[in-house]
């Protein structure tokens, strides 16, 4: 969802949490992403999902970066990645995933800490994206239907 302000979170173990103070506060040029339903997650249950809030306008900057490609020459995400960002054999589906997760992978790509068999590919891109291309791709990726398969 994109939004200029969120409501106020706290850490709740290895993720962030609504703190339902009913305060809010900035985004600013960040990704908030929280349960939607913060018992419903702690119980575990398969059905509970997630909100991410991305900055206003960042899905569109990112669907434009993801068409016009990364890199010299501009390597384009679906043409690995498929139409829809859906996934193609063996290369993974990007639509609908968490956007925490999304820019933590492209981030250990860039600084070598996922470095194992098939990461070749992601190097050379991941090079070239700055923290804030991240950003927007995650937004965009994040917002694309999920075909097929349950979403996770
Ligand atoms: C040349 C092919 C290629 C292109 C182009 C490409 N990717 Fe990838 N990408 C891969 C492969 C292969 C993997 C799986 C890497 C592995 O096994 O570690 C991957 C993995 C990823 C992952 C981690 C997914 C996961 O499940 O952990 C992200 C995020 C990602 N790519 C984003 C992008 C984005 C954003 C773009 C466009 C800017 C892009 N990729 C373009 C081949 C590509």
């Amino acid at each position: 969802m994109e939004t200029d302000t969120v409501p106020k979170t706290f850490v709740a173990g290895s993720f962030l949490a609504d703190a339902k103070s009913g305060e809010k506060e900035p985004l600013g040029n960040r990704i908030i992403e929280i349960p939607e339903d913060f018992v419903q997650f702690e119980n575990r249950d398969a059905r509970s999902r997630f909100i991410a809030y991305v900055p206003v306008g960042s899905v569109k900057k990112g669907e434009a970066l993801a068409a016009m490609g990364v890199g010299n020459p501009p390597a384009q995400c679906a043409t690995c990645h498929g139409a829809g960002l859906q996934g193609l054999g063996a290369v993974p589906a990007l639509a609908g995933r968490s956007p925490s997760y999304f820019v933590r992978q492209l981030y250990d790509f860039k600084q070598g800490a996922r470095a194992g068999t098939g990461s070749e590919s992601m190097k050379p891109i991941a090079d070239v994206l700055s923290v804030d291309d991240m950003l927007v791709l995650a937004a965009y990726a994040a917002s694309l239907p999920v075909h097929g398969a349950a979403t996770q």
